[in-house]
């Protein structure tokens, strides 16, 4: 499938295609049904975590006072890794992603629903390679399904990790108990408009190996016996 193809809208393909990082066009007028963001929670639940341990907590936020008050440690955040710039000197600037992500931070509050994804456990400078895949790995596969979830049932969200700069703040507005990881905040909306394009990604060849790092899949090429239905 290629850039230019289309996939049957409500189809695995076409949400895997089409479920954007949305910052523009979050609906910050239109109430979003918690019921759906419940259905969609109940959904990512179904990701797998290691050692089937489900050690994934949820935060849903609503309340106006509390989403301002993360809009506040949010700024902060963003503002550091920004570098110390501040919003008016980024907003109008040409980098469309840090624009969007400022316009984002600067109404967080307004967004209808705020989910935080956190995970039970914490790493240490003794953690091994496999103890950090593992923890980070059990959460951010439920987190993409709850947007995958989201998109399917005309929800429009982003994943932010930002605000982790600012972890310490978040768990103390929270309540987050030490040991537990947080790992996103994604913000949840209904979409202004309908419709989200796939993005334009680099294509396979220039990401994939065969083999070995560094050895060109050219996974059509009859001449290898490669291709579709070949192992
Ligand atoms: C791990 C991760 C962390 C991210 N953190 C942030 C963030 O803190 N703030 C933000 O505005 N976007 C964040 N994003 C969104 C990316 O900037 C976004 O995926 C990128 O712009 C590409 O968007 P697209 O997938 O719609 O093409 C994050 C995405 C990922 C996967």
């Amino acid at each position: 499938m290629t850039d230019g193809e289309e996939a049957p809208p409500g189809t695995i393909d076409w949400a895997l295609r089409t479920t954007r990082t949305v910052r523009r066009r979050l609906d910050l007028e239109r109430p979003v049904d918690l019921g759906v963001v419940a259905r969609c929670l109940e959904l990512a639940l179904q990701a797998p975590t290691g050692g089937a341990l489900e050690g994934w907590r949820w935060i849903v936020l609503t309340a106006p006072e509390v989403k301002a008050k993360v809009r506040d440690i949010y700024l902060e955040a963003l503002e550091v890794a920004s570098g110390g710039r501040r919003p008016a000197e980024v907003v109008t600037s040409d980098d469309r992603m840090l624009d969007g992500a400022w316009r984002l931070a600067t109404h967080l509050d307004r967004v209808p629903v705020l989910v935080v994804a956190c995970i039970k456990g914490r790493l240490t400078a003794q953690s091994t390679p496999a103890q950090a895949g593992s923890l980070y790995g059990s959460i951010y596969p439920a987190v993409w399904s709850l947007q995958l979830a989201l998109r399917g049932h005309g929800l429009a969200s982003a994943m932010t990790t930002v605000h982790l700069e600012r972890h310490e703040a978040m768990a103390e507005l929270l309540g987050i108990p030490q040991g537990v990881t947080q790992a996103a905040l994604v913000p949840i909306a209904h979409l202004v408009g309908t419709d989200l394009r796939p993005a334009h990604r680099r294509p396979l060849s220039a990401v994939a190996y065969r083999d070995r790092w560094g050895e060109p899949w050219d996974w059509a090429d009859p001449a290898r016996g490669d291709g579709p239905g070949t192992t």
